[in-house]
């Protein structure tokens, strides 16, 4: 059982595995209270999470961040206390991933992580439910291309942390993250397009230059645009290629309409799961 989840490592191998192959436990959310806060946008991740808890039998308690107690300077600590005497546990997407080990400390209750400037370890969850649904095995190859964001450093992390899937990662030289991210064997980088790489890909995936927690970069959006996914990368990728982007999605830049409309495209299948993989990651928790 978790105490919390604010990233793929808190899981062991076994556990992530339980996830992808639903073998976790029998449990429900009865009589649980959860609070769900968010300090930045969602649609996928706050009605995903909504619905879960209310089919475990859960209550979904919605607490609008812009409502508390913040605008008369009550204290990040003194908020999370005051969490702490009512609710059961949080699921919180925040500007910064220290706040979520801070509003656990001081909730003292379970907390996971519905997306931070760092990971987004559900919408992967969700992912890796979808790429083993479609291909049957995680004996895969994975090409990423575009931005080194929260997406791809839960990514990393799960490739790291399963061993069965090879990720190649398509950025530009400036933008590539070179501290504090572990790289496995089974994961290759480049800043330049390479033909042989995307020719043995299963999986092209992508995800806005702009995370919700950067600021707008043109220069960023410029330099990242050769990697933008178009029917010329997928058609150089294996046949059986599928494409995959957590969405919401910029049509025109990272990705073209007709590659995201495509019927290689599963970005809505990758939606509809983020609920069994929520509904699955929750019966994992200690509440
Ligand atoms: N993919 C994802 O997390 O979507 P939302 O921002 O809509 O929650
Ligand atoms: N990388 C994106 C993911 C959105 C679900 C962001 O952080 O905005």
């Amino acid at each position: 059982m978790l105490n919390s989840f604010f990233d793929i490592n808190d899981l062991s191998k076994s556990q992530l595995e339980a996830i992808i192959y639903n073998k976790v436990p029998k449990k429900n959310l009865k009589d649980k209270q959860i609070g769900c806060l968010y300090e930045k946008p969602s649609t996928r991740t706050r009605l995903s999470f909504a619905v879960g808890i209310n089919q475990l039998l859960g209550s979904v308690i919605d607490i609008k961040f812009e409502e508390l107690n913040f605008s008369r300077e009550e204290s990040f600590e003194d908020t999370f206390r005051a969490m702490g005497c009512y609710l059961d546990g949080l699921i919180f997407r925040t500007s910064s991933h220290e706040k979520l080990l801070l509003g656990h400390k001081y909730m003292n209750k379970p907390i996971i992580n519905a997306l931070s400037d760092k990971s987004h370890p559900c919408q992967i969850l969700s992912d890796l439910i979808t790429l083993y649904e479609n291909f049957k095995t995680l004996e895969i190859e994975i090409s990423w291309f575009g931005d080194f964001n929260n997406v791809l450093f839960s990514l990393v992390q799960a490739v790291n942390l399963l061993d069965s899937i090879k990720l190649n990662i398509f950025s530009h030289i400036s933008y590539i993250k070179k501290t504090k991210w572990i790289f496995g064997n089974n994961i290759n980088i480049y800043d330049e397009l390479d033909k042989t790489a995307i020719s043995r890909s299963n999986c092209i995936m992508t995800d806005v230059f702009i995370s919700m927690n950067d600021q707008t970069d043109k220069e960023k959006i410029n330099l990242l645009k050769k990697f933008q996914v178009n029917n010329n990368i997928m058609q150089e990728a294996q046949e059986d290629c599928i494409f995959m982007h957590c969405l919401p999605a910029k049509i025109g830049l990272e990705v073209t309409k007709d590659v995201i409309e495509s019927s290689q495209s599963v970005v809505w299948k990758q939606a509809a799961n983020r609920l069994p993989a929520q509904m699955r990651l929750m019966k994992c928790i200690n509440w």
